[in-house]
């Protein structure tokens, strides 16, 4: 009989299916680890060089600065790392699978006998704009035993000063606060400044390291070794904070929380630390009426304090938990619709896209917050200190109306009211300036006239069409009617227009189809506020328009359209019909688009590996964003496909440096621009296309004027988030990589030989990642590839050009093999601290510590003899130097003062013996960190 063995057949295929689980296929350079504002933006770099999460740091952006954040595990005594690279315990967990969605990256990962999961949870709260503006992420384990035993099990994590400044000689301070609900540590610069930034990182905001009060919780903050070295000796901290403030890196100081579960099989619930980087006031924001305002960041609508913000955040999460699982179901399902790879850019992008905004209320001078005035700003991460770009947005808004349309209007808001009084001005501007957070409108001309008047257009419509709110369409109806007028008169032939991509051929048929879709959204907006006689006008417009337009764009075979009117061997990407659907305008017949379809798949066939350029012209300039938006216009799911696998082979791609870059090579994958850029919401391009649109309703108080504020919550608006489907991915039983686990358990290696190779790779890794970058903010027709060359002092005075440094030869990333210096550099080597502060920022210089600025209770500390670090910072001050020396600053030199000062219960014995090899491997990271200050290699091209 067949069946009998058929049978038998299907029944070993679902045995296997269910024991095997699909290898794990997704492979990007940077791994988001706690991603939620522009300056709280911590990434894991994840390239065959590196190391594993539990053997190596993350750092900021996924390629720039180490951001100090370890972990440790301590089983029947015997202490396991799981995050970052300080040699300290018996040795290092080994990661057996690595998970990404939209809101979690999840470590799944064995030490000794227990699997440990460690799960970085950056929460995306489209409801609740009070959790979605709170700068905080979760970071929790959950440990079961492999052998059934039961075993005593203490986990540990901390943070350094490494979050509070990109300036590491930065003298800082702290204190920590038990509220009845939590215990948290506080950091901040004894000397922020305002608005500015140093290697990106924003030197005033105050960094958190929380977490729910529960029993078998201690906390330290100390030097490094001492607290990791006691938690891995005993298992515990010593609830004691040293006062020894003094600069970030020497000695590096550790702000620990640990947690003794006692013998156990399994925790019941995961221990949960949550990471915070809040700055207040968050955005200074000047109106289009020149007033100037200091905006906070919306959750101090609700919470008074941050105190009590950091209880609320703690204590839910549970229940942040659920939302997020919640909320990673919607996105998966709806995007494995698409295909798997699909998944995978969405759910990269997702964090990374909302990393970049700031969501902010006003304050008055007391600070008192006004909720109903919201308006949310977005940094041009990756590139530029631009406030609000508007083709970053445009790339972005797919995300925003497919998650909550609201966000797209209160980042609209702050540009419309900012031009609303501007008369002169046809068409719209570029930005709010290039010197985030400080945001303000420069006015005057531009070249991207067609392109960010068009943007503007069919962003005001997408979000009034998906909201149904139309209070932005009333309010500034009068300006964006004399866009539309400019875009009637200017967009079909042109000759003085650059593109989104600083692209400036004449006659682009890409940008004169934006800016007819635009008219045809003028006349819809017309309609929406009662203007009827407009929308009739505006109908007739974009009709002769789209015809001038189809005459002049198609190919003289009629087979596809041209990238430039009459040039027959011009094409493009024509991503800009994707607002033609997006917006239902429905101007581009369909006919068109089944040959432009046909005429993509023909230029499949010979594309490079990581997709097809933007257009002809641009050589090998491939852009993420504008493929996705393409990818979304499509008639043909095969054609499709090979526009997101091009992508997606860049993004899963570790052989370079980098969080998700929007524009590289398609041939290499060097990042050109945008590595971490919020234009990555392009990935959502197809999910908007399934979001329904609605009436758009225009309120009774709405009136034409630029002084109306906007008064746009977030709480309680009408979402998609509802529908949540089903779509879970994974969750499939692992038993080979148990039996995998097993064995790497089994020839688990010497700590010492860890260690000797974890230093090879962090050399590599660090080399080339302060490369300068060269975007000239606002200045027009930016040419590809960047140049690097242009010197710093011609940046614009107040921007940092560290803000902008650039990643770019994927040779010198992750494939090459750099020279590693043969000697031990002696720690805190001065010139290589100063050498750190010429190259890495031009302004400003590194501030020398004022006392005058220093609160009685830090003076105290200061002035404490017993303290090696007074001298050294009244040195500093004193030199205006950055580098304190050596001998002066190392607390486990036979030389420097007494650790009972700060109370630390290690015995006197365990430290000497502990000296010599601790001392060893503090020689190694500093010549570790000491690379990453070294000159950076020359952008090649
Ligand atoms: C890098 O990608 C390759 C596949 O291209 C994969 O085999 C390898 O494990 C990846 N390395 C890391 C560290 O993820
Ligand atoms: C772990 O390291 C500590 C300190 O170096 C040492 O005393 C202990 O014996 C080690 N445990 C194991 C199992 O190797
Ligand atoms: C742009 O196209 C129009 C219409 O074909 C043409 O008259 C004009 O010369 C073109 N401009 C340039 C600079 O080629
Ligand atoms: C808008 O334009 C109309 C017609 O030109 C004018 O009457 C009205 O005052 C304008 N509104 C504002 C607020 O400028
Ligand atoms: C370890 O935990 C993960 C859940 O995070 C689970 O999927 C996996 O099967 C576990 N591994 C073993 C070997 O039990």
């Amino acid at each position: 009989m067949m069946l009998p063995s058929t049978l038998w057949f299907l029944l070993l295929v679902s045995v296997l299916s269910t024991l095997v689980r699909a290898q794990r296929t997704f492979f990007p350079a940077s791994i988001p680890l706690s991603v939620r504002s522009p300056y709280h933006n911590v990434w894991l770099i994840s390239t065959n060089t590196s190391g594993p999460l539990s053997n190596s740091w993350p750092h900021f952006w996924g390629q720039q600065s180490i951001m100090g954040w370890a972990g440790k595990i301590r089983v029947d005594g015997t202490t396991f790392s799981w995050m970052g690279q300080d040699g300290i315990g018996n040795g290092t967990a080994t990661v057996t699978d690595i998970e990404i969605t939209p809101t979690r990256s999840i470590f799944v990962m064995q030490a000794g006998p227990m699997n440990l999961t460690v799960t970085f949870l950056s929460p995306i709260e489209p409801e609740d704009w009070v959790k979605q503006s709170f700068p905080f992420s979760y970071l929790s384990i959950e440990a079961a035993s492999l052998d059934g035993a039961s075993h005593s099990v203490q986990v540990y994590s901390d943070i350094s000063g490494e979050w509070l400044s990109g300036n590491r000689s930065s003298p800082i301070s702290w204190r920590n606060t038990q509220t009845g609900s939590s215990i948290f540590h506080e950091l901040e610069l004894q000397t922020p400044t305002p608005n500015v930034e140093i290697a990106n990182q924003a030197q005033d905001g105050k960094a958190y390291y929380a977490m729910a009060s529960r029993t078998g919780l201690t906390w330290q903050i100390d030097t490094d070794t001492s607290t990791r070295n006691l938690f891995a000796s005993q298992g515990s901290l010593a609830n004691i904070e040293s006062n020894a403030f003094g600069p970030i890196n020497s000695p590096f100081f550790v702000f620990a929380l640990a947690v003794d579960l006692g013998t156990i099989t399994s925790t019941s619930d995961p221990v949960t630390w949550c990471a915070g980087y809040v700055r207040d006031p968050s955005v200074q924001y000047t109106t289009g009426s020149g007033e100037t305002q200091n905006r906070r960041p919306y959750f101090f609508s609700k919470y008074s304090d941050i105190s009590s913000a950091i209880d609320a955040f703690t204590t839910d999460f549970s229940a942040a938990h659920d939302r997020a699982v919640a909320l990673d179901q919607k996105i998966i399902g709806d995007a494995a619709k698409i295909s798997s790879e699909y998944v995978d850019l969405a759910s990269l992008g997702a964090r990374q896209t909302f990393g970049a905004l700031d969501i902010t209320v006003l304050s008055d001078d007391k600070g008192n917050v006004d909720a109903s005035d919201v308006k949310i700003f977005m940094k041009d991460v990756g590139t530029s200190l631009r406030v609000n770009p508007v083709e970053r947005l445009y790339a972005a808004f797919p995300t925003y109306l497919y998650l909550n349309a609201s966000f797209g209007g209160s980042l609209l808001a702050p540009l419309l009211e900012s031009q609303d009084g501007l008369t002169g001005q046809q068409y719209a501007a570029q930005d709010l300036g290039t010197g985030y957070p400080l945001a303000i409108l420069t006015p005057g001309t531009h070249s991207k006239g067609i392109e960010q008047t068009g943007n503007m257009l069919i962003m005001m419509y997408a979000h009034a069409r998906v909201s149904g709110d139309g209070t932005l369409l009333a309010q500034h109806y009068n300006l964006t009617k004399r866009w539309a007028d400019y875009l009637v008169s200017n967009t079909l032939t042109f000759d003085d227009q650059a593109s989104a991509d600083g692209e400036t051929k004449a006659n682009m048929t890409n940008l004169a189809l934006k800016g007819i879709i635009s008219v045809k959204a003028m006349a819809e907006i017309s309609r929406a506020v009662g203007k009827d006689s407009d929308a009739q006008e505006y109908d007739s417009h974009a009709s002769a328009l789209i015809g001038s337009w189809l005459s002049l764009a198609e190919s003289s075979s009629q087979q596809h359209l041209l990238g430039v009117y009459g040039d027959q061997q011009s094409w493009a990407l024509l991503y800009n019909i994707y607002a033609d659907l997006l917006l239902g305008t429905n101007l581009i017949p369909q006919s068109i688009i089944e040959g432009q379809t046909q005429f993509y798949g023909s230029l499949l066939t010979t594309a490079p590996v990581f997709g097809l350029p933007i257009d002809s012209s641009a050589g090998q300039q491939s852009s993420a964003a504008w493929s996705l938006l393409t990818a979304a216009t499509v008639t043909d799911d095969g054609v499709r496909n090979q526009l997101i696998q091009g992508v997606w082979s860049r993004i899963s791609s570790n052989t370079t440096l980098g969080a998700f870059p929007d524009q590289y090579n398609g041939a290499t994958g060097a990042i050109l621009s945008g590595a971490p850029s919020p234009a990555i919401g392009a990935m959502f391009s197809h999910l908007a296309l399934t979001v329904p649109n609605t009436t758009i309703v225009v309120p009774a108080d709405a009136t034409s004027s630029g002084s109306g504020s906007n008064s746009k919550s977030g709480d309680g608006k009408k979402s998609n988030i509802g529908a949540i489907v089903g779509g879970v991915v994974g969750g499939i039983a692992v038993v080979g990589l148990g039996i995998l686990g097993f064995f790497l358990w089994r020839r688990r290696r010497n700590p010492h030989d860890d260690y000797a190779e974890k230093v090879e790779f962090v050399d590599e890794i660090h080399r080339p990642s302060l490369s300068p970058y060269s975007y000239p903010p606002n200045q027009d027709a930016v040419p590809f590839p960047y140049d690097s060359t242009v010197p710093l002092a011609g940046r614009p005075s107040g921007s940092d050009f560290a803000g902008q440094s650039q990643y770019t030869d994927p040779g010198v990333a992750g494939l090459g093999t750099p020279s590693i210096p043969a000697a031990p550099r002696s720690p805190s080597s001065p010139s290589t601290n100063s050498g750190y502060a010429q190259l890495a920022y031009d302004s400003p210089t590194p501030q020398p510590l004022s006392q005058a600025g220093i609160s009685k209770a830090r003076e105290a500390a200061l002035n404490r003899p017993q303290h090696q670090y007074t001298s050294s910072m009244s040195a500093s001050s004193a030199t205006g130097s950055a580098a304190p020396t050596a001998s002066s600053t190392d607390p486990l030199s036979p030389s420097s003062g007494s650790r009972s000062g700060v109370g630390s219960s290690i015995s006197p014995t365990e430290v000497v013996s502990l000296r010599a090899e601790v001392e060893n491997l503090r020689r190694v990271m500093q010549e570790i960190r000491a690379d990453r200050f070294e000159p950076p290699p020359e952008y090649q091209g």
